[in-house]
Formats: C-alpha cells, structure tokens, sequence
C-alpha cells in the first residue's frame, strides 16, 4: 500500500467505505484492519496482496455470519431483538447489564445469539460466552474470562493464573474497551462476579448480556433492563 499512488488511494477510500454509514462505523473497521494487519505482521505475514487478500476474506465471513442467522426461520424474534435493542440504545454514556430470562428451551440463546450477531461490529470488541455455568464446572471461571480477554482484545496469548488474577487483568485492560459481550446460560452470582463484576471494568457504552432461567441472580447482581421471554404471547403461540 505504500506505493499506491494519491489518485488510487481516494477510489480504495471511496470504494471501500460507500458502503459503511456513519463515522463510528468506519472507525471500528479501520481500526479492526489495523489490529489485524499487526496481528499477522506478528505471525509473519510481510507480504501486503496476502495481507490485503486475508483481509478481505475475514471481513466476507463476519458479514455472511451477520446474514446467515436471519436466513433461519426465526419465529417471533422480532419483538425481542427489538426490546433488547431499545434497552442498548439507553444511557449510551453508561455501561449497561441486559438480563434474558425465560424457562429452559424458550430461546434465551438464541435470542442473545442474534443481538449478538447483528451489533457485534459496531463495538470495539465482542465476545460471547456460551454456557457459563457448564464450563464454570469442567474448565474453571478462568478460562471464560481467558475468552473475554482473547476475543476483545484480539489477542490469543493472554494467560489467566487464577479467577482472582482474571478479575484483575479484566478490569485494567478492558477499561479502555468498548465491549459487547454475552454471558450465556449463567446459573450463579460467583459467574457473574467473575467475568462481568462492576460496570467499571468496561469503558462507556459496553453492553454486558446475560442470560439466565430466572431473575434472582440478575436482580442480586443489580441488573435494571430485563427482558422477558415468555412463551404465553401471540407470536410465540404461532409456533404451534
Ligand atoms: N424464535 C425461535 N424460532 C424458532 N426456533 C427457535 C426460536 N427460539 C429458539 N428456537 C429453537 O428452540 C431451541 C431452544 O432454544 P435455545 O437453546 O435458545 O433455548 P434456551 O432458552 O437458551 O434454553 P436453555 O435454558 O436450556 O439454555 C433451539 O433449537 C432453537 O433453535
Ligand atoms: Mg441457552
């Protein structure tokens, strides 16, 4: 790229960004490409059509992961997404914990799985976290907050000695961060506390969703916005 010349440089800028609308957006991507280009700088990828052709490849798949989930035949989902969307768009100046709840196999997942999918990119990094209380059993708290880390700050070699030590290194290197990250399937306080402790851990604007069968925890852990999923409405008895 160092060789392109002014004129070519304005029609790559022209081309590329058409199709971004808003300056937040174009932001995010450039920064996300400069992320990436030192990512494989590190690995040793020097040669710049390999660069650009990777590139071009990771951005294709993360916008056909953005259409694939909406391809499914999703019933009802509309009014959830938009009441998750409207409980994100308040205090943008906060940090904000958004609670789904609703009884085993009412959707929760994939609920939080399309929010997820359709706002990613528009934070400086996202994770999701699937089944929180099952890896909480088998792999320790540790190494979901080990994801967190990895997924924001795009970065495969952080270590996490202990989940005390993981609160510690969440809470200095996400600050700067604008997350948006999904806890899923969380069935105890001590999860929570683990991977999404104080708002403060997260620069303003982060979004921190949860998922749990019931409110108690969410309540416990001060979460204001939460979304019901209840299988007695209109558009979820059109699935019978
Ligand atoms: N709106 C929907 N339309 C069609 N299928 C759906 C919808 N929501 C969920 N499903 C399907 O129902 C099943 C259970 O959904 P999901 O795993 O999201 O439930 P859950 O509430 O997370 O359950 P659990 O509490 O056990 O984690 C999945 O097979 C999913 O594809
Ligand atoms: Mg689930």
């Amino acid at each position: 790229m160092a060789s392109t010349t002014s004129s070519a440089v304005k029609c790559f800028k022209h081309d590329v960004f058409l199709s971004f609308r808003g300056e937040d957006t174009r932001e995010n991507f450039a920064s996300l490409v400069l992320v990436f280009g030192r990512a494989c700088k590190d690995y040793g990828v020097q040669d710049e059509a390999k660069l650009i052709r990777k590139i071009v490849e990771t951005v294709s798949q993360e916008l056909r992961s953005v259409n694939s989930i909406f391809d499914e035949k999703l019933v009802g989902m509309d009014h959830g997404i938009g009441e998750i969307e409207s409980f994100i768009g308040t205090d943008l100046d906060d940090v904000c914990m958004i609670g789904i709840k609703g009884i085993g196999g009412s959707g929760k997942t994939t609920l939080a799985i399309a929010i997820f999918e359709k706002l990613k990119n528009s934070f400086d990094g996202a994770s999701f976290v699937d089944k929180v209380c099952v890896v909480s059993k088998t792999s320790g708290l540790q190494s979901s907050q080990k994801q967190i880390l990895s997924d924001v700050l795009y970065h495969q070699g952080i270590r996490v000695h202990s989940v005390y030590d993981g609160k510690a290194i969440m809470k200095k290197r996400l600050a700067s961060r604008k997350v948006l990250a999904v806890l899923d399937d969380i069935d105890h306080i001590n999860q929570l506390e683990a991977l999404a402790c104080a708002c403060n851990w997260f620069k303003s604007g982060s979004r921190i969703i949860i998922t749990k069968r019931d409110e108690l925890v969410l309540v416990a852990h001060g979460v204001k916005w939460i979304h019901n999923i209840s299988l007695l409405t209109g558009e979820a008895l059109s699935l019978q």
